[in-house]
Order: C-alpha cells, then structure tokens, then sequence
C-alpha cells in the first residue's frame, strides 16, 4: 500500500502534493517523494524516512510549477531508501510514474528493457513502468499509457507526467484505489478521498481498467478498450478525520475490511500459473537444506503467536517436520536448544518487536538458520534474518491485529505447501487441491464480512458479559486463542480460551447460567469430540455461540447460536473462522463504549522488553 497524488491547474503544485501526501501517510511512510514540472523541466525531489524528512529536504526551495505528482512509499520491492523512493522516471528524465501496487512481471520486463539499453536506478518494480512508457511513446501519451497497461500484469494505480504534454496528467488503476477530485480549473488526482477533501467534495471514483486524462479544465475518462466512460460525481459528505478511515468508523474496521485484498496480495506472486505449484522465488531452499535441519522453531508474541500456532499445525500437517512454538519473551531465556540444524521462523507484523528481534539475534548466535516472517520491508527484524518473506497486507494502524494475521496464515499455509512439495510430503493432487481452495479464500472472506447484523446483535446482546469463553479443539483452538485476545485488548472483558477437551480439567467450574461461550466446531477429525465439550457447557447453562462450516446442520441442535463461514479445506477455514471473532471483539468494544484504535495501556509496537 502506498499513497499517490497529482494535480493540474493554475496554483503550485507541490502546495497540494505536500498536503495530500501527509493525509496519505497512513498508506505508508518509509519514503516519499515529487516531482513538478518547471515550464521547461521535470524536477524530482525524495527522500527516505516520514513525508517530515522530504520536507526538510525541500525547505524553502520548493518546486515551482503547476503540474505535478507525489508519493508516499509502503517499501515493497526495493528496501526503503531515496533511489526506490516514487517518483520513478524513465531514462530521459521525459517521464515520471507514481505507482501504488505490484507489478508482478516486473522482472521480466526489466530484463528485456536494459537489453534495449535502458538503465535502471532503483531496485523497485516501478521503475520499469516509466521505461517501458518511454520505450513505446511515438508521440501520443494516451497510445503509449494503454501500449504499457497491456504489458504489466498485478495490481496498481499509477499516475503518469510527461515533460512532452505539461498539460495534463494520465492515470489508471487495477485492484487499488484512485480518486479524481474536481475542482475550478484546477484537477486533483488521489489514492483516497482525504487527500483532496480540503480542496474539493466532488470526486470520481475511478474503476478498474479505466484511464483518465486530466487537464486544469477536463477530465476525460475511457474503458479498457478506449471507449468513453460517462461517470456520476460522486459527492464526499464525510469529514476529513471519516475519510481518512475510508468512511469506517475506526481503522480496525476498515483493516478487517481490508482482509480480502490483503490475503489476496499475499498469495497472489506466489502460486504458479497453472496453478500447480506454489512458488516462493524469495526463498533459495533446496531440498538438501531442507533436510538440512531436524527442528523448527517459530518465534513471536501476541497475534503473531497465534499465527504461528496454526503455522506449526500447516508444517507439521504437510512437511512432516518437527515445529515447537513459543513467546518470543519466553523462549530466549529457557535455554534453548538451537544449532546449526535448527531453523527459527519468527513472525512480526511490525518487524520491531523487541522480544522477537532479540529471541532472532540470539538463535543466530547459537548457528540456527532464520527466516522472518513480517509486513514492514526494511525493518529490523528483516534486515536480521537472512531470509524475508513479507505479509503484502498494507500498513496496519489499529493496534489491534487483524490482517496482519490472516496474512500470516496465508504465508504459513504456503510455505508449509511449498516445503511438503519439495520434500514430496503431499501428492501433487493434494496441492493442487489445496491450491484451488486458498485461491477461493478472498471471495470468500469477503463473503463472511458481507453480513454483519448477527454479529452487532451478539455483541449488543452479550457485550456486558464480564467473562467469555471461547473453546476449540485442533486449529479451531489456535483460532479460540486469537479470538479471545481480541475481545480483552479492545472491549477490556475478560475472555479465556481453551482446548475445549481441556475444560473439565478445572476451567468448567466456571462455567455457571449465562456465561457465553463461543465455541469453534469446525474440524471433522475431532468434530464429535467438540460436540460432546459443547454439550458439557450447556448442561450449565452457558449460552454458547458456535462457529460452524456451511453445510454443518448438527451443531445448531446444541448451540443457542450458530455463526457459519463458507466450507473450505480444515486447514484453511481459520482464515474465515477469525473473522466474526475479530467482528465480535470490535461490536463488543463499541457496545461499551471503548476506544477501539487506541486500547488502554497498548502500544502498536512494542519496542521494550
Ligand atoms: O508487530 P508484531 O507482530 O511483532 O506484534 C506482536 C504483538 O505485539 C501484537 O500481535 C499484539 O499482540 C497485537 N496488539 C494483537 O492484536
């Protein structure tokens, strides 16, 4: 996720670009940059760091000019630094792109374009955007903005400037946001709406595969096959604090609502096309160094924890290899055994965790080979591992996590399916099968957010509970874990989860008239057993919530309740299970009144011991 700006009038550019750039910076902010054109020249300004650094950087001497295109960069491709810092230009310096996504076949292209001669200076995907423009510009802008659109595949919104037509800028999006916004004789272009309500109210909301040619006067807006758009001005009634929220209430809303593009992004580079294989090219692990060590450990706090609960199940499940699991706060000072034979898996969604990065710096120390697992490139934890795999999930605000896990069980299930192929764990059917099934989950968790009523009566009804339960055997107790965290950090009710198996062993001496307890029932090997744990609360008269597949008719009978999400692989329906949990957590902290982005005494990162 990145944020991307343009305008076109008779003010100064860089004013607005500077401006939007900052309402843009929940987007990402480890560079950012513009570039403005002077009546003769393009000229580029960047900076790593906050948009702060970039304006320190400018000070007074601020571009002139009214034609101009700004970023701000969530580092994907190319650690964070000035030259992968947007503006990218071609090697005339005739063109400049601003890029919000992934080019997926990036390199392919790159190759070809410096065969041609072209130099690169930027370890970014984007960068390939203005070479090839300039490679099949022959004089008409547009032509040669549709000639690049039919080359790139993956997701993006892009704003092109051209020294060649100082009158207007070209933009396009696939799969991420883009607004226009409209103004008098003057246009703005956005990622999102914050950007540009100080200046105007009047939008259009640009569609996938649409190109708009935007001048001080004019918008014109064409479909893929160049064919005219009629579009309706979409008038803005938020304020500006709403839309910086997407028109959510509060970030965790819109990150939960984000969940289906955000697990789409992560699995999308990595399968094969034919849909046969998984692919992870980041990663140089050949069988011999798979064999290569005899334990697995993962490492990691909070969510991230929980993530690699259900991570241990998909290796041990497909790879057949040995994982033990443990608090990153924990496992540093039980001695543990760690050598040249063990590989450490740590999970962070920040990559600054302090616990984490030093339970890392230690198993290195002892020999262990490591691989991160986190959503921010470039942060300590990335750098420290010798290998990275990101979570593509966008930047994160909210200090509770929501899609930073379901990001990481998407990247655990693939790693798992990756290593069980090269150590011919599981048959080639079976991937296939599981491929074809994690390909359905975006859909699907789209479905599960589609109808949330019976999740805000739930939370009304139940969310002055003092206590709440939440049960699970197998992964649906991992998923229980995850659940209940949720609930305590943002609507502060004290919630427990268990191995529902585990429930008679003490915990059931709680369980007295009305207590809610939510329980999960969704995988088949231990299904009767779970039944038979939900029936043991309900001879107490708990009022049990139960988390089922569709198609599941038999729960219904035991439980007062019954959320359902769609049916899927066992493996893979923690991803859908998570989400009316995580939806029942953010309804309940509402209900009383909590304030849900910020919880009392939580930071989003946790940098101290
Ligand atoms: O950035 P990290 O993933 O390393 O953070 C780990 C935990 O602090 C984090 O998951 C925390 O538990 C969240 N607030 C949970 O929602």
């Amino acid at each position: 996720m990145c944020g991307i700006v343009g305008y076109v009038g008779n003010k100064e550019a860089a004013v607005f670009l500077l401006e939007g750039l900052s309402k843009l910076e929940y987007r990402g902010y480890d560079s950012a940059g513009i570039a403005v054109y002077d009546g003769s020249e393009i000229r580029v300004e960047k900076s790593v760091g906050r948009l702060a650094a970039l304006k320190d950087k400018i000070g007074s001497n601020m571009p002139k000019g009214s034609l101009g295109i700004g970023h701000t960069r969530w580092a994907t491709h190319g650690r964070p630094s000035d030259s992968n810092a947007h503006p990218h230009a071609d090697c005339s310096g005739d063109f400049v792109v601003v890029h919000n996504g992934i080019i997926e076949n990036y390199l392919n292209l790159k190759e070809e374009l410096i065969e041609k001669g072209h130099a690169f200076r930027s370890e970014t995907d984007t960068e390939v955007v203005a070479h090839l423009l300039e490679e099949v510009y022959h004089g008409d802008f547009e032509a040669a903005v549709r000639d690049v659109l039919r080359r790139i595949d993956g997701s993006y919104s892009l704003v092109f400037l051209s020294k060649k037509h100082p009158d207007r800028l070209i933009c396009t999006k696939q799969d991420n946001p883009l607004v226009i916004g409209l103004g008098e004789g003057e246009n703005f272009i956005a990622s999102d709406i914050p950007a540009i309500i100080q200046r105007t109210r009047r939008t259009f909301i640009m569609n996938d595969g649409e190109v708009a040619v935007v001048t001080k006067d004019s918008v014109t807006i064409t479909n893929r096959r160049g064919e005219p758009v009629q579009k309706k001005v979409f008038e803005v009634n938020w304020n500006a604090e709403a839309a910086e929220k997407g028109g959510y209430e509060h970030f965790m809303l819109k990150e939960i609502h984000e969940q289906p593009k955000a697990v789409r992004d992560t699995m999308s580079q990595r399968i094969a096309k034919d849909g046969s294989a998984i692919v992870i090219d980041e990663l140089k692990w050949d069988a011999a160094f798979l064999n290569s060590f005899n334990k697995i450990y993962i490492v990691a706090c909070g969510t991230a924890y929980h993530a690699g609960m259900v991570g241990k199940y998909y290796i041990e499940k497909l790879a057949r290899v040995l994982v033990e699991v443990d608090v990153a706060s924990e496992f540093r000072y039980r001695d543990p055994i760690v050598d040249e034979n063990t590989l450490l898996i740590v999970v962070s969604q920040s990559g600054e965790t302090s616990d984490t990065l030093a339970a890392l710096k230690e198993s290195k120390r002892l020999g262990a080979k490591t691989l991160a697992i986190t959503n921010v490139v470039g942060s300590s934890i990335a750098r420290e591992a010798d290998q990275v795999l990101y979570t593509w999930a966008g930047p994160e605000i909210a200090v509770a996590s929501t899609k930073a896990y379901t990001t990481q069980l998407i990247l655990f299930f693939m790693l798992a399916l990756y290593m069980a192929e090269i150590k011919k764990t599981v048959s080639p059917e079976r991937v296939k099968e599981l491929i074809k099934l994690l390909k359905q989950i975006p859909a699907q968790v789209s479905e599960t957010l589609s109808d949330v009523d019976p999740i805000k009566t739930f939370a009304r009804q139940y969310g002055f509970n003092e206590d709440v339960f939440y049960i699970g055997r197998s992964l649906d107790y991992d998923v229980a874990l995850e659940g209940s965290l949720k609930l305590k950090e943002v609507s502060y009710i004290h919630a427990e989860a268990y191995a529902a198996g585990e429930l008679k062993h003490g915990t059931l001496a709680l369980i007295v008239e009305g207590v809610p307890v939510i329980a999960l029932a969704t995988q088949k090997s231990v299904y009767e057993k779970t039944l038979s744990n939900i029936k043991e609360v309900k001879a107490r008269d708990a009022v049990v919530i139960g988390i089922a597949a569709e198609g599941d008719e038999e729960l219904e009978k035991y439980v007062d309740h019954v959320i359902k999400v769609p049916e899927t692989d066992e493996l893979l329906i923690p991803i859908l299970t998570v989400v009316p949990l995580q939806l029942l957590a953010y309804y309940a902290a509402i209900t009383r009144g909590c304030d849900v982005d910020k919880p009392r005494n939580l930071a989003k990162s946790v940098t101290v011991e």
